[in-house]
């Protein structure tokens, strides 16, 4: 496995599956069919999810069922997607986002 460790919360129950790689701000991870878009960014780890769009704060995927929209990210290009509602493909470009924008967050991870 590349990158971070899989939190054990974030560890899939069925380990018959064969895992591929996405990148998340150009990093690779390791994810498995079925996961989301949003699950690849949690198991990446490091830097908060996202910004929120007024003040800056960080933000986290909420329901994990399409309702919050606290999961944006850029995918493949294309900025505002729900990461809770995108399946994970193999070689998916993931950006996590700053506001509305699609551009990678600044600064350490932290
Ligand atoms: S986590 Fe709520 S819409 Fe994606």
């Amino acid at each position: 496995m590349t990158g971070p460790a899989t939190p054990a919360l974030l560890r899939r129950a069925k380990a018959d599956t064969v895992a591929f790689m996405v990148t998340v701000d150009g990093l690779p991870v390791q994810v498995h069919p079925g996961d989301s878009v949003a699950v690849a960014v949690l198991c990446a780890g490091g830097k908060p999810y996202r910004r929120a769009v007024l003040g800056d704060a960080p933000r986290a995927p909420y329901c994990m069922m399409g309702a919050c929209f606290e999961c944006l990210v850029q995918v493949d290009g294309v900025p505002n997607r729900q990461g809770c509602l995108v399946p994970a493909r193999p070689g998916m470009r993931i950006v996590r986002q700053n506001g509305l924008n699609a551009g990678p967050q600044e600064g350490p991870a932290e």
